[in-house]
Formats: structure tokens, sequence, C-alpha cells
């Protein structure tokens, strides 16, 4: 089974692929994760996309088509969670050539549903582990110890260069604008389904499981 993860920055996206790896032996295909590892090559294009993306812009599509299909050639027995990906219509298209291409087909793309003032709070308090990248949040998920890693017990924390309000209001314009479209573009073929991202991160996977077991 292959499917979307859409919706706009801080919508729950990353969170609720990471469970279906778990939960389903899914492979989770982020774009923002290969652009994130890129732009540490030091390489001519690595510093493009990192100032391209600190700004909150979208990278080229040739870019990012180029990494999904590099990462369609590998083991994808389970099935993939595209997550940050497509992000245009241009974007879309190309997946749906590369699906055909490779005999695989699109069974679901679901819409995650949060409002502006939610996405905010959720993005501006997000940190990481810097050892193990697990995720934590200012105001709904502090480590248990003060400043040490529940999971790894590392004590080094990062933010995203991103995950300021600057940015991510270009973020949400970049979304509203380039990639919202494909909401009709995947209504059109049947294969949206909407799930409110406002609830537990319990309750959405609970949702988006409905969707995929339907
Ligand atoms: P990317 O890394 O894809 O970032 P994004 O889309 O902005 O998404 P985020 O990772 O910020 O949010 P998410 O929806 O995954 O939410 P998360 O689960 O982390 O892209 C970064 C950049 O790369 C782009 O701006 C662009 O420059 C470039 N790029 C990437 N793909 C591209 C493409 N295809 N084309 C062109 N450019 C591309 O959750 C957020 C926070 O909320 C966390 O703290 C989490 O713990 C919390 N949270 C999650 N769910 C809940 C819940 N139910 N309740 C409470 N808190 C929750």
């Amino acid at each position: 089974m292959n499917i979307i993860l859409l919706g706009p920055p801080g919508a729950g996206k990353g969170t609720q692929a990471k469970r279906l790896v778990e939960e389903r032996g899914m492979v989770q295909l982020s774009t923002g994760d290969m652009l994130r590892e890129a732009r540490t090559s030091g390489t001519a294009m690595g510093n493009k996309v990192a100032a391209i993306m600190d700004a909150g812009e979208l990278v080229t599509d040739a870019i990012v088509i180029g990494l999904i299909e590099e990462k369609l050639q590998g083991d994808i027995g389970g099935g993939v969670i595209f997550d940050g990906f497509p992000r245009t219509l241009a974007q879309a298209d190309a997946l749906s050539e590369m699906l055909t291409r490779n005999g695989q087909t699109l069974d679901a793309v679901v819409a995650m549903e949060v409002n502006d003032h939610e996405l905010i709070e959720r993005i501006t308090g997000r940190f990481t582990c810097a050892k193990c990248g697990a995720g934590y949040h200012d105001a709904f998920k502090l480590p248990a110890a003060e400043g040490v890693c529940d999971v790894c017990g590392g004590t080094e924390f990062t933010r995203r260069k991103d995950d300021n309000e600057e940015s991510l209001q270009t973020r949400l314009t970049e979304y509203y604008k380039k990639t919202s479209p494909l909401i009709g573009y995947y209504h059109a073929k049947g294969q949206l389904a909407w799930v409110k991202g406002l609830g537990s991160m319990d309750d959405v996977a609970g949702d988006i499981a409905k969707v995929l077991d339907a």
C-alpha cells in the first residue's frame, strides 16, 4: 500500500508517518529529511538547498523528484508513506508517472486538517534530541527529567532553523499557494480522505488507520 500524508507544516505528517512505519512496516519517504541530509554535504547543491529551506520556500521540483526517484529504486516492500511529497502539481504528475512505471499504485491520500494558530504553536515549540532525534515540545511534551532525553539520555537538543515565525509564515504561504491545489487534484481522482489533525496523536492515528483499512 502506498499513501501520501498531505498537510501544512506542523500538521503531524512526520509524527504519523513514524507510527505507520512501526505499526505497518511501511517505508517513510520524507523529502524534508532527505533535503536536511543533503544540506549537510557541504556541496554547492547542499548550500543552495539550505538557503531555500531556511527561508521557508520550496526547493525546485527537479531536485525533489530526483530524490524520490532514487529512493523508489530501493526496497519498498511494505509500501511507502510519502511525507511532504508531492508539494506541487508537477511533483504529483511526476509521482504518478514513477509509480506507473514501477507497476505500483497510489492507494490513498490522507489530508490532515489543522488550523494555522495550532500549526504555529506546534512548530515554534518543537525541538529534538541531537543524539537520537526523539521529538519534544515546549508546551506539549517536555522530557521527564529536565534537559535529559527520555529515549537515549542525551543532553543536547536542537531546533530546526526554519522553525521560527518568519520562515513559518513563508512555509504556510507556499503551502496554500502551491501545495493546497493538490487537494482538488486528488479529490478529482477519488483518492482523497480527510482526517482531523487536531486531536491527540492517538486519535489522529486511529482516524488514519480507519482510512487505510477501509
Ligand atoms: P518538511 O521537513 O517536510 O517540513 P514541513 O512540511 O514544514 O513539515 P514539518 O516537518 O514541519 O511538520 P509535520 O507535518 O511533519 O509535523 P510533525 O509531525 O513534525 O520540509 C521542510 C522544507 O524542506 C520545506 O519548507 C521545503 O523548503 C523543503 N521541502 C520538503 N519537501 C519538499 C518538496 N516536496 N518540494 C519542495 N521543497 C520541499 O509535528 C509538528 C509538531 O507538532 C511536533 O512537535 C509534534 O510533536 C507535534 N504534534 C504532532 N501531532 C500532534 C498532535 N496530534 N497533537 C499535538 N502535537 C502534535
